[in-house]
């Protein structure tokens, strides 16, 4: 199987080629192109988001194009594909619609089948995939179900419970920001660039994770839900009443560590309460905050100490953050029980959750 994967759901244009055989990746090569535009505004621009995708996206294939099949071909690049998906969403509407159309223009004009696929089921399927020594933390034909998926990225906080490939239950999720916003939203207080997420982290290794008490919401609560607004304004409060010091490099590294610590304790500690009360053999990290060193130390030593039966899988490092391979890997995935979607009527689904009743 053969499959050609886009994905446009934020600000990263990306295409990906995977090739598995006999249950065996034997081929995985990926492109990807992120808009820098929009760290002058602090935030993604929906509008402008889309634009650059437009303009974006054919170079991104062709430049795959070029890894796959030696040169920027069409026609050669369609000898080798089987399959095309597209990211179908959650994400911004404008966006999704760049990568899925291109997917389904290409599927029709080829004649491929084509899967519409949901992002958050891309960044799960993402522990799948090799890292850059090329080994897969989990073998394709390995039983890793039933697992319990934290679900951390810009715009979702979840756990899902997962029977197996693509049967979901959604445990709970938050009630307001989302981790990585949580992250991204201080770096930005903090003067930060965005996404703020790996600067906090880099600035808080230099930091003293104890230097600053903020608060952890929800992290006693026995829901399964999370909420983070109330942290992003208490450091609000905190850095107005200390602006004196933020030309303090000790300081901002000290709150970095901090937020960090806060942020990480409630991921942890919410995560690790739902695998005990489960009969989960595995718990996985999906979503752009597990590329986070701090969170993927503390869940791996918290589940050893607490729940050694239950086997932690951490995503390769390159797979965090978005990319068209995921995509690849959860069709991959649907291919196995479903010949495709209808690539003439498939649209984007810029709500989509998984595991909702
Ligand atoms: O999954 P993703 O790439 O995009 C969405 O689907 O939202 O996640 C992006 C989020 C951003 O909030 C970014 O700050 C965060 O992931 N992030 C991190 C790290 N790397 C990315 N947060 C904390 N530590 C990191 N190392
Ligand atoms: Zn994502």
């Amino acid at each position: 199987m053969r499959i050609l994967a886009f994905e446009s759901s934020c600000d990263d244009s990306a295409c990906a080629y995977l090739e598995i055989k006999d249950g065996q990746i034997l081929r995985l090569e990926h492109v990807v192109a992120s808009q820098e535009i929009h760290r002058k505004y602090g935030g993604v621009v929906p509008e402008v988001a889309a634009r650059e995708h437009s303009a974006t996206m054919p170079t991104v294939l062709d430049a795959l194009a070029e890894k796959v099949v030696g040169r920027a071909d069409g026609l050669a690049l369609q000898e080798q594909v089987d399959r095309i998906a597209a990211t179908a969403g959650p994400g911004l509407a404008t966006s999704l619609r760049v990568g899925l159309d291109t997917a389904r223009a290409l599927a029709f004009a080829w004649d491929k089948p084509f899967h519409a696929i949901n992002h958050i089921e891309g960044h799960v399927a993402s522990s799948w995939l090799p890292n850059k020594e090329g080994e897969s933390a989990i073998a394709l034909a390995e039983d890793v179900f039933p697992a319990l998926v934290l679900v951390v990225s810009g715009g979702h906080t979840e756990l899902l419970y997962m029977r197996n490939y693509g049967e979901y239950t959604l445990l709970g999720s938050t009630r307001d920001d989302a981790a990585g916003e949580a992250f991204d939203k201080t770096a930005k207080l903090l003067g930060f660039g965005y996404p703020g997420g790996p600067e906090i982290s880099a600035r808080a290794k230099e930091g003293d994770a104890t230097a600053y008490d903020f608060p952890r919401p929800m992290m006693h609560d026995t829901s399964h839900d999370f909420s983070f607004s109330g942290l992003k304004t208490a450091v609000r409060y905190f850095i107005r009443d200390n602006a004196n010091k933020m030309d303090d490099a000790k300081f901002i590294s000290d709150v970095s560590a901090s937020v960090e610590q806060a942020i990480v304790e409630v991921l942890t500690k919410k995560t690790v309460r739902a695998a005990k009360g489960s009969d989960v053999k595995t718990v996985l990290l999906a979503g752009g905050v597990s590329a986070n060193h701090k969170l993927r130390e503390s869940l791996r030593t918290t589940l050893a100490a607490e729940a050694s039966e239950i086997t932690f899988v951490e995503p390769p490092l390159m797979y965090c953050t978005d990319n068209a391979a995921m995509i690849a890997m959860a069709a991959y995935f649907k291919s196995q029980h479903s010949d495709g979607d209808d690539r003439l009527t498939a649209s984007v689904n810029p709500s989509w959750e998984l595991g909702r009743a």
